[in-house]
């Protein structure tokens, strides 16, 4: 099987930073054409740099990282410094970036590759609020038709919100860009808090990231370690939930994850519950599907994996 080609859309983001790796370190699966960041975790000028130290940490300077959106459609930005440090990369030391950012803006480099490239040969990875995507939608609508796949994180259900009593972070900052994703009609996978909250990098984990010795396995611990403190003292999880990578490894071995083909809607009107991804996942409506909305995964084969690949810097 010929390697996935794939943009990732980020907003890095310890969790980011580490979905990006395993993609980098998996290229028999998944060839990264290139990296768009977006305004999410914290504003766009630290997404992109953010961006570039991760790929110059993989030793991958050939990937191109080029800037977004930095603000969402017609709202102002929430970022989560509270969750990712005013860096959005705390934890580790790592060095400013020495790889240049591409001048070409990330929405018009997401048109010009769906266009430039057979339909159906390029999946997008958005890891962070969808604006990129649904802004490269209604700038070219011809594109949606080209687009294998869209494999995101974000949403949530049975878990509700992380940012506020409903609603998952990414979708949160931009209701109306993911309300344009949703309603697209292209091949959406979803990888929400339902099961992301499952991916929890335990301390024996967190210990295998270390054991590995290598500076990509010691970074990868200090995000983690440094990632996890909202969460545990949120919810009290057992460790950092590692939200973004679900998406990466999703494309390498989608076995490891199970979920339903259901209607899932975005909630744009109400202030109350404004981001809500209303996922139907007992079909107690009759709103067609639209998504594989994903709710399980072994978290142990997750785990393997991410290990294993991330041995291999
Ligand atoms: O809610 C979790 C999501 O929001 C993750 O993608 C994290 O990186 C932040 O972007
Ligand atoms: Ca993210």
């Amino acid at each position: 099987m010929p390697a996935k080609k794939i943009i990732i859309d980020t907003d890095p983001g310890q969790d980011d930073a580490v979905a990006i790796l395993l993609a980098l370190a998996s290229p028999d699966e998944i060839d990264v054409l290139g990296i768009t960041a977006v305004a999410g975790n914290v504003p766009l000028d630290l997404t992109q740099k953010n961006a570039r130290i991760i790929c110059e940490l993989a030793g991958r300077t050939d990937v191109p990282v080029f800037s977004g959106c930095d603000c969402p459609i017609g709202r102002t930005l929430v970022t989560a410094e509270h969750v990712h440090g005013k860096t959005g990369l705390d934890g580790p030391v790592l060095p400013d970036p020495q790889m240049p950012l591409q001048d070409l803006h990330a929405v018009d480099f997401i048109i010009q590759t769906l266009r430039e490239h057979p339909s159906g040969t390029i999946t997008l990875c958005p890891l962070g609020p969808l604006t990129n995507i649904a802004t490269a939608l209604t700038k070219a609508p011809d594109i949606a038709k080209k687009i294998a796949a869209i494999v995101l994180m974000g949403g949530a259900y049975f878990e509700v919100g992380n940012i506020t009593p409903t609603a998952e972070f990414n979708i949160y900052v931009d209701p109306e860009a993911a309300d344009i994703v949703f309603r697209s009609g292209i091949d959406i996978t979803v990888m929400p808090l339902d099961v992301t909250h499952k991916a929890l990098v335990t301390k024996s984990r967190n210990d295998a990231f270390r054991a590995l010795g290598t500076q990509v396995g010691n970074a990868v611990a200090e995000m983690t370690d440094f990632f996890e403190r909202f969460d545990k003292e949120k919810y009290g999880s057992a460790g950092a939930p590692l939200h973004d990578p679900c998406v990466t490894a999703y494309l390498i071995q989608p076995e490891l994850f199970s979920g339903r083909y259901i209607n899932v809607e975005i909630e744009t009107r109400s202030e109350l519950t404004r981001g809500m991804s209303v996922a139907d996942w007992w079909r107690v409506t009759d709103r067609p599907a639209n998504a594989t909305y994903i709710g399980d995964l072994d978290a142990n084969g997750f785990f393997n994996l991410l290990t294993d690949r991330l041995s291999r810097f």
